[in-house]
């Protein structure tokens, strides 16, 4: 869908906000319809289709609440934003609690906010309508997806095309103890074969390379915006998340490394497909915990794996949810199709040996029991695969080795 061409219902019982909207929207290309009450807005979906209502909450006869439920269950797949007065205010946390709107917008509302709010939610519907209408009412039934965190955006803002202004990300990062702290010692470990000690961010910076240093940034981030309300799940542990995603890095650099061994953009890539390719679990233990909570318990009690398990209970798993969310972001493709193609890397269309080492290390990761998290099959790595990265048996204790060594030394 072309955000052009997108057709938006403004239903609101004041005649005058739904002359204010009308006169709002008419220097922009959306194609927009007003109803004044619940029960015209129902007519008007009936014979049209839409991808966003903006609805007022407190109206009389059919409220906002009661007229999102009827889309939600009749046209999933439309994106539902409230305005609010402020005299609804219980209604308006019912309405978020419950999922019925994705945004609240409080009225009076700031022109060009409303407007930033409308064209976001457009791109995720727009992002939406590739998936299966399963999926799209999942998404749709949590609060619009959040932006990429402003800690990775900044150092993100000193890469201009070939030119990476070192000071400034620097300058960035210092900013944050955790995430500074977190790059020395990487910059400092073996697995980035750094023989003398690394003692500033810039010589991190320079040590890890920048592409190292954005995604680590990231995950640094989104784990603490994301996981910082994560509710207590059962089955679902955080810290064994981050030792997993962390292990499974290490890995896979090791792994690349086997038989690429000067290929330094494989290697970074590998480490970071690593890092993220289970994000969707975040994305998933966030969003809708309950759901994510029976998926678990359908994966332990049944034995499958628990990809099988969330299609089970939700249609669909946390490759598919993370890969939205790499592709809401714009992260680059080769992150987009690790996170998607995480438990299949032969169906990737490109980075296959990168892929194919992110799920290699997945599995050894468990084998090394770094985070079962749910997945608590026995897992076992196909011949193909034992051969293209020359896993003998000793080989694997080395990679264990390895991996402990990596790993405590971060932890000190
Ligand atoms: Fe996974
Ligand atoms: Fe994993």
């Amino acid at each position: 869908m072309d955000n052009c061409a997108a057709k938006i219902l403004f239903i609101d019982d004041e005649t005058a906000i739904l002359d204010a909207l009308q006169g709002l929207m008419v220097d922009e290309t959306w194609d927009c319809r007003f109803a004044a009450s619940g029960a015209e807005a129902l007519a008007v979906l009936e014979t049209e289709h839409f991808d966003l209502v903006v609805s007022d909450i407190g109206m009389p006869e059919i409220n906002g609440i009661e007229l999102a439920k009827k889309i939600r269950q009749n046209y999933p797949q439309i994106v539902r934003i409230f305005l609010s007065n402020g005299v609804d205010q219980k209604l308006a946390v019912t309405a978020l609690a419950e999922g019925y709107t994705q945004q609240i917008v409080p009225k009076p509302w700031n022109d060009q906010e409303l407007k930033e709010i409308i064209r976001s939610a457009l791109r995720q519907q727009a992002q939406q309508q590739k998936h299966s209408s399963e999926f799209q009412a999942l998404i749709n039934s949590i609060p619009l997806l959040p932006t990429l965190p402003e800690s990775y955006s900044n150092v993100r803002s000193c890469i201009v095309g070939d030119e990476v202004d070192i000071e400034k990300m620097a300058d960035y990062i210092s900013q944050d103890v955790s995430i500074s702290s977190l790059l020395l010692h990487w910059a400092n470990s073996a697995l980035f074969g750094q023989r003398f000690q690394v003692d500033t961010i810039k010589k991190a910076i320079i040590v890890l390379g920048t592409d190292i240093v954005e995604n680590l940034v990231l995950s640094e981030a989104v784990n603490r915006n994301i996981a910082g309300a994560l509710p207590d799940l059962k089955g679902f542990d955080f810290k064994k998340f981050k030792k997993h995603s962390m292990a499974t890095a290490v890995i896979a650099r090791l792994l690349i490394k086997s038989i690429y061994s000067s290929d330094y953009v494989k290697h970074d890539r590998a480490f970071i497909a690593g890092l993220l390719h289970d994000i969707g679990k975040l994305a998933a233990a966030s969003f809708f915990p309950k759901r994510f909570e029976q998926a678990i318990a359908v994966a332990i009690r049944t034995r499958c794996s628990l990809s099988d398990a969330e299609y089970q209970v939700y249609g669909t798993d946390h490759a598919e949810i993370g890969a939205f969310l790499a592709e809401w972001w714009a992260l680059p493709p080769f992150i987009f199709n690790a996170i998607h193609r995480h438990h299949q890397p032969y169906s990737s269309p490109v980075d296959q040996d990168v892929i194919a080492a992110a799920h290699v290390a997945n599995l050894l990761s468990y084998q090394f029991h770094y985070g079962s998290n749910g997945d608590t099959l026995p897992r076992t790595i196909s011949d193909e695969y034992r051969g293209k990265f020359y896993l003998s048996e000793e080989a694997i204790e080395i990679l264990r080795a390895e991996t402990d060594k990596t790993l405590s030394a971060l932890n000190r």
